[in-house]
């Protein structure tokens, strides 16, 4: 029996301007993974189960297009077996399901490193990240590729769309809250929708997503000097664009206020939005009374994460 894992991912700042060409960084969150276990079965034919999502199935049985068949296809057709598999798959994740931590992203990875690790044969980072870029596609139509960068080489990420990933050395390590409203965040829906209103009033939009772009760099060079500190207002800013771009909510606002006033550095909604998680950057002795706050709030779930270099 072999297990392998990905962690989630979080992104900082730049989420929808990066499907515009803007820079976005992203990191991955260590603490919550998927998993996968693969054993030899005792047929032909590769068998997946989630148990947590009620999932049993035999592969060939399987849409094509379902986004773990095509994690299992892929990742098979790249290991270029001699014979026929025979496995069982077992997978299990602590991400929520669409609310903006890469669980697609990290459930698809597992999977590749789980059948690599059972055929001894890893694929790289960049193959991986690869590979599950064209999972993510199934998720929704036009992915900028972050999740799948960010939660292959599993190290903070500055990416913009089409170019080679840069990774980051951190500075210095820091502390994130993550709050989930426990709506799930329509991806497609929010991008479909920023993508309208941007035809409305190209003007508008562009400049938002410069002054994301903005943003983004300050805080590249925030994180890479360990200046933890210039980040909060940073994270406060982008969060005013996002509310501008038509994706945050009431909900979402609720928790970040919360998390503000709690003591954060700085927060904001984190992935697609309408929905879905915000983030508060805390210094670690104020994580506990942040991670309260948010509670207190109605938060749907409350995850403590340090992000390490
Ligand atoms: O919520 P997520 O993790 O699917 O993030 C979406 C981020 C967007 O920038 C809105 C879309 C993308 O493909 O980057």
């Amino acid at each position: 029996m072999t297990t392998a894992s990905a962690p989630g991912k979080v992104i900082l700042i730049g989420e929808h301007a990066v499907v515009y060409g803007r820079p976005a960084l992203a990191v991955p969150v260590s603490d919550l993974r998927a998993r996968v276990r693969v054993e030899e079965g005792s047929e032909t034919g590769v068998r997946l189960r989630a148990a947590q999502i009620d999932f049993d199935a035999w592969l060939h049985e399987m849409d094509e297009g379902h986004p773990l068949r095509r994690a299992v296809d892929l990742t098979l057709e790249a290991l270029q077996l001699d014979s026929p598999p025979s496995l069982e798959l077992e997978v299990d994740s602590d991400l929520p399901i669409a609310a903006g931590l890469g669980s697609g992203a990290a459930v698809t990875i597992a999977i590749m490193r789980g059948l690599g690790a059972h055929y001894g044969r890893e694929l790289p980072p960049s193959e991986q990240s690869t590979l599950a870029f064209e999972v993510e596609k199934l998720h929704h139509g036009t992915p900028s590729g972050i999740d799948n960068t960010v939660i292959a080489y599993g190290q903070p990420v500055s990416l913009i769309r089409g170019a080679d990933p840069r990774l980051l050395q951190l500075g210095a390590p820091f502390c994130l809250v993550l709050g989930d409203t426990g709506e799930s965040s329509p991806t497609a829906r929010a991008v479909a929708g920023v993508r309208q209103r941007r035809e409305q009033d190209p003007k508008r939009y562009e400049a938002l997503f410069d002054e994301i772009a903005d943003l983004a760099i300050q805080a590249r060079e925030a994180l890479q000097e360990g200046q933890i500190d210039r980040l909060g207002p940073l994270l406060d800013r982008n969060q005013s664009c996002l509310e501008q771009l038509g994706v945050s909510t009431e909900r979402l606002e609720k928790l970040i206020d919360a998390a503000r006033a709690g003591g954060a550095l700085g927060a904001k909604l984190s992935g697609a939005g309408l929905g879905g998680i915000m983030l508060a950057l805390v210094e670690p002795s104020r994580s506990a009374d942040v991670a309260a706050a948010l509670r207190s709030a109605g938060a749907a779930g409350v995850y403590e994460t340090e992000v390490r270099p």
